[in-house]
């Protein structure tokens, strides 16, 4: 298996899913940095929406038109990558700790596209569970969520501490909503398959694609 192959023929063949005059919201992590090259590579006109600064230099580095995204009322499509794929759809993103404005920028956009190698998906979902927590009442928060712990990383752009569940997942939709209900907790991610469009899968020279 080799994973970056996997990773760029999956980014590539999302690239190819944009049209000229789209607006584009792009994700964050190692499969979007093949999918960055390979939509400039298209040299269509279209504008796009970062997730990251990371995503947002790197765009920027390779000619992309970046906007800020309170100036864009609406996206035609997001394209991002993901740390577990579910067979019903669920998936679990932020492994790079971007899963708050992956999100929100999944949840603005028409289609959700959703890019990965062989290894992203997975019989059920298991921790850990990125979270994105506030600073304020950290530890009573820690107490309320169970197993979790904090990163060892920078806070989110947003000043947002990165952390981890680490407890049993079970019905993703049941903690996805004890999660969200969690005062405290600013983002996880858990995300339902109802944000998501299609899903494509690099495996072995070839990408599986499913709606
Ligand atoms: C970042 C993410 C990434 O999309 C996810 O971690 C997958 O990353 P990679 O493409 O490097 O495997 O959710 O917050």
């Amino acid at each position: 298996m080799n994973v970056e192959r996997e990773k760029r023929l999956s980014a590539e063949a999302a690239a190819g899913l944009v049209e000229d005059g789209m607006i584009v919201g792009l994700g964050t992590g190692s499969t979007v940095g093949y999918l960055l090259p390979a939509l400039a590579r298209r040299r269509l006109s279209i504008s796009c929406v970062a997730t990251s600064p990371r995503t947002k230099r790197a765009a920027l580095e390779l000619g992309l038109d970046v906007r800020p995204f309170d100036i864009v009322d609406h996206l035609d499509m997001t394209i991002d990558g993901a740390d577990q794929i579910a067979p019903d759809g669920w998936l679990v993103k932020g492994g790079g700790g971007a899963h708050t404005r992956e999100k929100i920028v999944a949840a603005a956009a028409s289609r959700f596209v959703v890019i990965g190698d062989s290894r992203k998906p997975v019989e059920v979902i298991r921790a850990p569970i990125p979270l994105e927590l506030l600073e304020f009442g950290l530890s009573a928060t820690l107490r309320r969520l169970g197993p979790a712990l904090v990163r060892e990383a920078p806070k989110s752009p947003d000043g947002g501490i990165l952390a981890d569940y680490h407890g049993d997942v079970g019905n993703p939709a049941r903690l996805s909503e004890r999660l969200s209900a969690t005062p405290g907790v600013v983002g996880h991610g858990l995300f339902p398959p109802e944000l998501v469009t299609e899903v494509l899968v690099g495996h072995g020279d070839s990408v599986e694609r499913r709606t």
